[in-house]
């Protein structure tokens, strides 16, 4: 009995020793291929929540272990992507594991749990207790097709927000282009279209951002985030497309021959546009162009400044209650123009919000054929020019003196006109009681 205790008595004197041990020695970073193998998380709570995606994501066979789980792991049971066992973890649970998260709000099972992780040699993670857990999840992120891992070396001053700190600036600045990190294998010659957003340099999205910090030459529109340009290497080619001379071409079919011309000649080349590049952005011709010539090209989607100039006016396009649609029209022909491919009187007819693009010069001439068709001379309207911008400015009015209001107030391209009860509602406003059923969603 006494030898036994004595034993115990060294045990767990060499396990601490080990612990003491482990805090000087660094961890050892690793990738682990967890695909089709087997994986066991302990308690269903906000650890696992926010670590099973990654860990479905690398094709592993996951076994939940947990009597309850949040709803949204429990989401991933029902999808079928992890197995739920509804019970606490019991001693043998971990047989011909890979690994395991240790995760329960139980100390006694978590203490079960790794002890066994320990005596069978599966890699395990405790969420409770760092120090006896064989392995720590860094703190990752991805950008492009790189992971980036941050792992404290040493379990003393073990400072996970430091990582996650640290993990942050690092992918920001890759995405961004900020920390530069030249590709060795060469990069494929081809064009992307990248929707630039509204105008406010933070609105592009982050795909867009890096292709732009990758770019040898980028062809850009007058509208979009022009601030980015500056940022550019000054060995990247900037031209303004506006700028392209086209003799006896039309201006669009000289910018998709410059695109042609650089992505031929082996450059990486960016065609950076307002907003998204299929709304009135004529992206697709330029697609086709590219298309017929075999030249690969990567469309971006961007922010299109249908919806974001509204709601960076305080205007929603839709409210519950209010509006149940809208509708995005081009207004750079008038209504009565035998060119114009929409039909004004359905558009009048129409209940929800009106968006129209390119409209300041003919508004007053649109909202004479919207009365016309019957629509409230009273309807709200609201003018929004370089939305997002430092620029920014509404203008309202009705639709009955828009066009004089937009003169007398001399508003300019570009603006986007809303027209429709939503350019009423805002932060203040009374809620709507509206039409809608209770639980209906928009
Ligand atoms: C040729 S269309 C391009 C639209 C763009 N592709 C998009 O998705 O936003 C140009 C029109 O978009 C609207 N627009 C674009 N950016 C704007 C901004 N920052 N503020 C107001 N209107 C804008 C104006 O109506 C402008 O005349």
């Amino acid at each position: 009995m006494a030898e036994q205790a004595d034993h115990a008595d060294r045990a767990d004197r060499a396990g601490h020793a080990d612990r003491a041990g482990h805090a000087d020695h660094p961890a050892y970073p690793v990738g682990l291929r967890l695909h089709g193998r087997r994986v066991v998380v302990v308690g269903g709570g906000q650890v696992a929540q926010r670590r099973l995606p990654q860990l479905i994501a690398t094709g592993a066979v996951i076994t939940l272990i947990s009597p309850s789980a949040t709803p949204s792991v429990e989401a991933m049971a029902d999808a079928g992507e992890i197995r739920w066992e509804h019970r606490r973890y019991q001693d043998g649970d971990l047989a011909d594991t890979w690994y395991a998260l240790i995760a329960s709000s139980d100390t006694t099972a978590n203490d079960a749990a790794s002890a066994e992780a320990e005596r069978t040699r599966t890699w395990c993670v405790r969420a409770d207790d760092a120090e006896a857990a064989t392995a720590w999840t860094p703190a990752t992120g991805r950008s492009e097709n790189v992971t980036v891992a941050v792992l404290t070396t040493t379990s003393q001053g073990r400072d996970p927000r430091h990582s996650a700190a640290i993990r942050d600036a690092i992918v920001e600045g890759l995405r961004d282009g900020t920390l530069a990190a030249p590709h060795h294998r060469t990069r494929a010659p081809g064009v992307a279209l990248v929707g630039g957003g509204p105008g406010d340099p933070d609105l592009i999205t982050v795909r867009g951002r890096r292709l732009l910090a990758e770019a040898d030459v980028v062809i850009a529109d007058r509208l979009g985030p022009r601030d980015l340009l500056d940022e550019l290497p000054p060995h990247v080619e900037v031209i303004d497309a506006a700028k392209i001379p086209y003799g006896r071409f039309m201006a669009q079919e000289a910018i998709n021959q410059a695109l042609i011309e650089h992505a031929k000649a082996g450059k990486s080349v960016v065609r950076l546009k307002g907003g998204d590049p299929f709304v009135f952005g004529r992206g697709m011709e330029e697609a086709q162009a590219l298309a017929a010539e075999g030249i690969p090209c990567t469309v971006v989607p961007g922010i299109s400044s249908t919806i974001s100039v509204p709601g960076a006016a305080g205007i929603p396009v839709t409210h519950r209650g209010v509006a149940h649609e809208f509708t995005v029209v081009s207004g750079h022909v008038a209504p009565e123009d035998p060119r114009s491919l929409v039909d004004w009187e359905a558009v009048a007819r129409m209940r929800g919000t009106l968006v129209l693009l390119m409209a300041v010069d003919k508004i007053g001439a649109i909202a004479a054929a919207l009365i016309a068709h019957g629509k409230d001379p009273a309807t709200p309207v609201a003018l929004v020019q370089e939305g997002t911008t430092a620029a920014q400015r509404r203008v309202d009015a009705t639709l009955a003196d828009v066009g004089e209001r937009a003169v007398a107030e001399d508003v300019r391209p570009p603006a986007v006109i809303v027209i429709g009860d939503v350019v009423a509602v805002g932060p203040h406003s009374a809620p709507t009681t509206g039409q809608d059923r209770p639980g209906d969603q928009q």
